[in-house]
Order: C-alpha cells, then structure tokens, then sequence
C-alpha cells in the first residue's frame, strides 16, 4: 500500500509539473494554431466526483456527430453517406464500458479477460488485438479514429478489416471559432474523401464523424477545471472516448489510461516507439485530463496502481 501511495504521489507531481510546463510555453511562445479564444473560468479541478461529473454533463450531454443535413453538408456527397441509424441510439444502455488506451503499460498486463467481460469494448485508431488478446482482449465494440488515421495510406483505413463491421467515430478538428463551413473546406486531414469511400465499401458499418464544435466544448471544459492554462490543442481521443461513452454505460472503465506501475516510456503496447509524451501529452492537454479523471475515479489504489484501470460513473447513476 505504502509502495503505491509514493507512486501515485510521484505521479501526480509529474502530471502536475507538465501542466505548469505547459502553461509557460503558453506564456512565452503564444502558439495558438487552433485559434483558441477562452475567456472563461480557470478553478480547481478539486471538487466533489459527482459534481465535476454533472457539469460535464451539464456543458456536453452527449457527443453530437454529423447528420449530413446541417447547411454546411445538404447537397454534399456527405448528405447520403451519413448513415440514418446513430452511432449509439440516445437511449441505449450498457452495464458496463471499456476504454483501451494504447498505452505501453498495457504490455504484460494481463487485462484481456477482465477488458472483454465488459458489455461494451472502445479501442483507438489502428491498436491491433490479434497478438495481443491477453493483455488488451479481442472484443472491439467501438473505434475513434482521428483523421490522420483514415486519410494516410499507411493505416489502411479502406482495407483493413479492422475497420469494418463495427461502430466507428471520426474525428478532425475545426478551429476554435470555425463554422462548420469553414471546417469542411478546410479540416486538418480530408476526412470527407475516405468517410464517404467507406461508406460505399463497407455500407454495414456504423461510421460516424464528430461534430468538430464539440471538441473545444471538451477542451472548454478541461480548461475551466484546471487551475493553469492548457494546451490549446483539441482534447485526446481517450478523453473524447470517455466523453462518448458517459451518457450510454453505467460504469465506465479505462484501462492504462492513467499510468499503472507499468508505467514505460514505450508510447504504444503495439510497436517499439519510445515516447514520454504520449503518456504525459505533448500536444493534447493530456495532462490535465488525467488529472481530472484520477479526480472522477472510484477505485482504491490497488486496482488504479496495480491491476491498471479507473471507474467512471456513467451520467444515468448520479444525481445533479
Ligand atoms: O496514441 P494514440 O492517440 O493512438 O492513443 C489513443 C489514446 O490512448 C490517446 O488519445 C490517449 O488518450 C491514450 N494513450 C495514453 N498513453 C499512451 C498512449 C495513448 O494515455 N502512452
């Protein structure tokens, strides 16, 4: 208990001294590609679970995607392809969730069994399961896949099988205070082109691109519980993921999302590529968002440290 109580110390002073790092190079260098006008609140992000809980629901009760009928798509070849079923209908439910970092520490974890005893599986990008089932499972209910993943080659995004048969969400960012106009004539990788390929290819699969407002919602709220400036880069796909899922599981899961024990400069359980800042963020504000869900979490130390996975109240357990 004593050697994982100095860890998590040890572990928040480092998420901690990235934010203050962070919010320098705010100050110093004033890069700001997104365009970020925030004028809001900066409080402490040390507030009661359920109340930090509540006013996320509150400013982003569920993660809206692109219907193809706003203005800005009517007569575009995104208007046919959206398909008409949601991504998750607002009244579906699931006992329990699973968020799959692609975090090194998941290597030698061991949480394969434990991840796919969950009703619902989300996974990221191109993280692969075959090889790999004891320590990340194999049930995959869910990808979010951001733009440089459908429109580079590399990933494969039209071929690989990995991408089919099951539910998909797309991101890519619009600016700060961009219309949806502008967004669709100039997102950060041309997530159109491949979106509507796909839905021609693969017209079983329920692929979904996230309104890009909502991004900055997320980042709003990040921003205005941290008591520093952030980053002003669009939230991580792990943090839209949990965003995404709140609304729809009674319980929600992220597995090596914040650092176990494992803890490992590689970046990914996947390949070599050795990285801190995927851990700790370097162009998302990841540290922040770790530190507001080790705030959300209900698990004891143990089971965080050790076994590698925090608990979320989905929205439909708690009172606001
Ligand atoms: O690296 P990639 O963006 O594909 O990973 C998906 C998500 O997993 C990230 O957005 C981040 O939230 C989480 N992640 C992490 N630590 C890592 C790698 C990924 O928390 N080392």
């Amino acid at each position: 208990a004593k050697r994982l109580s100095a860890f998590k110390n040890r572990l928040i002073i480092r998420l901690r001294s990235v934010l203050h790092d962070e919010s320098n190079v705010f100050k110093s260098k004033q890069d700001n590609p997104y365009n970020v006008q925030y004028h809001g609140l900066q409080r402490s992000s040390n507030i009661p679970r359920d109340q930090l809980l509540c006013r996320l629901r509150e400013i982003l009760p569920s993660v809206p995607t692109i219907t193809g009928k706003e203005p800005a798509f009517v007569d575009s070849p995104l208007e046919a392809a959206v398909p008409s079923r949601p991504l998750l209908d607002p009244q579906e439910r699931f006992s329990s969730c699973a968020i799959v970092s692609n975090a090194g520490a998941l290597n030698s974890s061991g949480l394969g069994r434990i991840i796919d005893s969950h009703e619902l599986v989300l996974r990221f990008n191109h993280a692969p399961t075959k090889g790999f089932e004891d320590d990340v499972g194999k049930k995959t209910t869910i990808r979010i896949l951001n733009s440089q993943v459908v429109s580079r080659a590399q990933f494969q995004f039209l071929k690989s099988d990995m991408y089919s048969g099951i539910k998909i969400l797309v991101w890519d960012p619009c600016n700060y205070t961009s219309t949806l106009e502008q967004w669709r004539d100039k997102p950060d990788f041309d997530v159109f082109t491949p979106y509507v390929k796909h839905r021609e290819l693969r017209p079983d699969t329920n692929i979904h691109l996230v309104n890009p407002k909502s991004l900055w919602t997320l980042w709003d709220f990040i921003q205005s519980h941290t008591p520093v400036r952030i980053r002003r880069n669009p939230p991580s796909s792990g943090f839209l993921g949990l965003a995404l899922l709140l609304p729809h599981c009674d319980k929600v899961r992220l597995f090596e999302y914040i650092p176990s024990v494992r803890l490992t400069p590689h970046c990914h359980y996947f390949d070599s590529g050795v990285d801190t800042s995927c851990t700790f963020g370097v162009w998302h504000p990841l540290a922040a968002e770790k530190l507001l869900t080790l705030n959300l979490n209900h698990e004891d130390d143990y089971t965080t440290f050790q076994t590698g996975y925090v608990t979320v109240s989905g929205y439909s357990t708690i009172n606001c």
